[in-house]
């Protein structure tokens, strides 16, 4: 008869359900995080389309709590603290805001920490000890699972892979200014930068078919699949990038798989060949062939939403 709400937060859109103790989501929905330069009004707004959904479906149920992915969260203290890729700046104590909104207990951890412990829970990950959630969005993140448990750190944010550099002096992150982050190749935003310096190298690319902001990485896709060279180049690019990155990180951590999750999986093997090639290329003997590199099982966002709504049954 219990009941969490997991909500996970992105840096375009919001994702949220009413999960019961099975990990059945009841209901979700989503808005646009984008919309909202102040928080508090992205609160009201996720308050205004959940309510209802609470009054709806725990009439005979009882909501236990509230459990939030996000961005730069720190689970220690419930906060986002300087969100490159959110319009909330500085420090946001975002778990409180949202039980003094909602009436209910609120608790966050990393968005991608949370896509790990749902692939954990019901998903892909289902009785791995030692496993790496990547998730590929607005942003570029991840979640570490080592013997078990999440890695958290000193802090609580470890696992910003997205922010490792993967280029020295490479592409300037147009948030933190970096320069050569993983983020700025391998996220929707680093792969509608990279399609656009090519396709105007290419003039007839089809990828020139399209206004300036309609290139994304469904667009990318979309020309990739008609067989168009630069936009399949522009996904071979991201998986080198991307690739090379993972292989330092599986020798760091030696995990037995790696999870890709986020809008940008929708490229399907386009982007899922050249990671593999690059990761294995660069892989010390001892490590080759042994990590799984595979898709989110669960379906776009529901793996995140789970997860943070199991942060609600933890300690319970
Ligand atoms: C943030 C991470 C987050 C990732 C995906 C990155 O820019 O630093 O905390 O997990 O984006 O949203
Ligand atoms: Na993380």
């Amino acid at each position: 008869k219990q009941v969490a709400l997991g909500i996970d937060i992105g840096g375009t859109n919001t994702k949220y359900g009413l999960v019961n103790h099975r990990g059945e989501i009841l209901s979700k929905g989503k808005i646009r995080t984008e919309k909202f330069e102040v928080v508090e009004d992205f609160i009201q707004e996720l308050y205004d389309n959940i309510h209802p959904l609470i009054q709806q479906h725990c009439q005979d149920k009882v909501l236990e709590g509230i459990g939030v992915g996000a961005p730069n969260a720190n689970y220690y203290n419930g906060t986002i603290e300087h969100a490159p890729n959110l319009k909330w700046k500085g420090v946001v104590p975002f778990a409180k805001l949202m039980s003094e909104k909602f009436g209910y207990p609120c608790k966050m951890t990393n968005d991608a920490n949370a896509a790990a412990l749902g692939e954990m829970m019901y998903g892909a990950a289902r009785g791995m000890k030692d496993f790496i959630m990547v998730t590929l969005g607005t942003g570029v993140g991840s979640g570490i699972v080592c013997g078990g448990n999440l890695v958290y750190g000193h802090d609580g944010f470890a696992g910003e892979l997205g922010h490792t550099i993967v280029k020295p002096n490479g592409r300037k992150h147009w948030s933190t200014g970096s320069e050569g982050s993983l983020e700025a190749y391998a996220s929707a935003t680093g792969i509608a930068i990279t399609a656009r310096k090519m396709r105007a190298e290419f003039p007839e690319s089809l990828l020139n078919r399209y206004n300036e902001d309609e290139i994304n990485s469904r667009t990318v896709h979309v020309c990739a699949l008609e067989g168009d060279p630069t936009a399949i180049e522009v996904f071979r690019y991201t998986g080198q990038k991307l690739g090379e990155a993972l292989a330092n990180f599986v020798m760091f951590s030696s995990p037995q798989a790696i999870l890709l999750f986020g809008g940008v999986i929708k490229a399907g093997d386009f982007i899922l060949k050249p990671t593999r090639l690059h990761m294995e290329r660069n892989l010390l003997p001892i490590f080759r062939g042994k990590v799984k590199l595979v898709f989110s099982e669960l379906d776009e966002a529901d793996a995140a939403i789970l997860g943070a709504s199991a942060l609600v049954w933890e300690n319970m």
